[in-house]
């Protein structure tokens, strides 16, 4: 009841032996081949806990000739294998499904150089997101992109799913603020795309392949990306609103009143709330109580102090005169900033403690994206919970169903009708978690098949054995 995805492994890949694994202590030294079972039981299974792969070997390679040596190996032998970074990515894309090699480059930490003019950073993959926060707090700069994993996530993880977060609305996608980046291919093959350049169209721009493409093209080990000012005056607003329709007119109003301070436009319905406040530790609800069906966290982030505070109290009196928004506080310290943060990314984690969770991450027209939660609560009735929130200044919907365990009667309730009511709507059914395992024989919901049919044809040219991240993002029959 989890999942429906019922795959065979491949058989034309290798199994592992004592002489694969001789070679592997050869090139990484013995203490960077992992074969303890608790390591690997926790390679093996992913951040929510619904997808476990049998792998019985974890390398950890250091530097970008030991990737390519891995990956060369592996592909003569044809192993299969899977990129992990901090195996946070909610889609089962981060595990193997069988027994493929994990390789993992946490180990590939470091930062490779920062230019205070440009803010432009250059890393390796393995750098863990928070750590880059932190770097470039010292030095007056932050990362273009947050998210609620940043204490496990790496760069490499983040870039090969194009992870989207909080600030996107800001700062745009990683599309745009990846300069250049590194990348082995499945013939181990290096490929330098590493550049600093803000403007660059000389041919194809191939990183923009790696970028997103969930470890299926080979493994990313170096990112060159452009990092924005840490500017001074950041305000955090947290509101109540009656209805979807004011959650909605608050976002226009609050683009068009807030414009360039506005950093992140975040929502959560009464559902969420009532998940946070019963899972999470310390949580309360920041409003006085009282019957908010949605919730709005609206951050605002600029240079300058009184301006920036005028502009957000003009904002949320014509709000509340409007009658938009029916309650609110601005936070008044970083306390209380992070703690009305914290509702909001500690969600994930809230779902996982309430028991199962089916996870769906989808981009919809604004005025129509609430319309597929309350039908999908007439469908669910009483077999479930369903809770939504999401990135909403970027259309980006997260509807979650909750219940005690894991039942077929509920997946069938919510699958495929999900996806068709998204593709229906001409919606994404992967707005930022990327495909991975869970929806790679879903692809279609949301591309041609002319444009599915090039992709295979891509994923074809770069690795021809189909060793690296086997069964994920892509359909297996159009790949064989
Ligand atoms: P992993 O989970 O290890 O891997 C993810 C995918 O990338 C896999 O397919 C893997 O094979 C591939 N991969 C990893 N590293 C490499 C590499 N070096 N080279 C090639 N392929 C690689 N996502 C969002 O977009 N926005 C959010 O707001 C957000 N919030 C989250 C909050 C929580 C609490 C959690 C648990 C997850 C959240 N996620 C979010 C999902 C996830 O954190 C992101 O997808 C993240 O970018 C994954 O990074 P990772 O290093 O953990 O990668
Ligand atoms: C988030 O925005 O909190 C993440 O994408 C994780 C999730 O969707 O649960
Ligand atoms: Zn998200």
């Amino acid at each position: 009841g989890a999942t429906a995805t019922k795959i065979e492994r491949n058989s034309k890949f290798a199994t592992l032996n004592s002489n694969d694994i001789s070679y592997f202590k050869e090139i990484l030294g013995e203490k960077n081949v992992i074969q303890d079972e608790d390591t690997l039981l926790s390679a093996n299974t992913d951040w929510m806990h619904k997808y476990r792969g049998s792998s019985k070997l974890l390398l950890l390679p250091r530097t970008t000739e030991e990737v390519s040596s891995i990956l060369k190996y592996c592909n003569s032998r044809c192993l299969a294998v899977v990129p992990q970074g901090g195996n946070t990515g909610l889609v089962g894309g981060s595990v193997p499904v069988f027994d493929e090699v994990i390789i993992n480059v946490s180990s590939m930490n470091n930062v490779i150089s920062f230019d205070k003019v440009s803010g432009i950073l250059v890393c390796e993959a393995g750098c863990i997101l928070e750590n880059l926060i932190s770097f470039l707090d010292n030095r007056g700069f932050i990362m273009p992109l947050d998210l609620g994993a940043k204490g496990s996530c790496q760069i490499g993880g983040n870039v090969s799913t194009n992870a989207g977060g909080l600030r996107l609305l800001r700062y745009g996608s990683l599309h745009g603020n990846v300069l250049g980046l590194e990348a082995v291919l499945a013939n181990g093959e290096v490929l330098d795309m590493l550049g600093t350049l803000r403007k660059d169209n000389t041919g194809y721009d191939l990183k923009h392949l790696f970028i997103g493409s969930e470890g299926s093209l080979g493994i990313v080990t170096k990112v060159s990306i452009l990092t924005p000012p840490k500017l001074s005056s950041v305000n955090v607003a947290f509101l109540a609103c009656k209805d979807y329709f004011s959650c909605q007119k608050l976002l226009l109003e609050a683009k068009r009143k807030l414009g360039e301070i506005l950093s992140a436009f975040e929502f959560l319905d009464e559902q969420s709330m009532a998940l946070a406040l019963s899972h999470l530790e310390g949580v309360r609800n920041p409003l006085p109580p009282s019957l908010h069906n949605f919730y709005v966290l609206i951050e605002t982030t600029g240079s300058n102090e009184s301006y920036d505070r005028e502009k957000l109290e003009a904002f949320l009196l014509s709000a509340m005169e409007g009658g938009l928004i029916s309650d609110g506080i601005v936070a008044q310290d970083i306390q209380q900033a992070s703690s009305v943060w914290h509702i909001r990314e500690g969600l994930p984690e809230a779902l996982i403690k309430a028991g199962a969770n089916y996870k769906y991450d989808l981009s919809l027209p604004v005025e129509k994206l609430y319309n597929l939660v309350e039908e999908m609560r007439t469908r669910l009735e009483n077999l479930a919970t369903v809770v939504a929130y999401g990135h909403l200044g970027d259309g980006n919907l997260h509807l979650n169903i909750s219940a005690p365990q894991y039942d077929d009667a509920i997946l069938a309730q919510i699958e495929p009708f999900v996806y068709e009511w998204t593709s229906k709507n001409r919606g994404s059914i992967s707005a930022e978690h990327g495909l991975g395992l869970m929806k790679a024989n879903k692809i279609l919901y949301s591309k041609s098949p002319a444009a599915v049919n090039l992709m295979a044809s891509i994923k074809k040219l770069l690795d021809p054995n189909g060793i690296v991240n086997p069964y994920k993002v892509l359909p297996q029959s159009m790949i064989h």
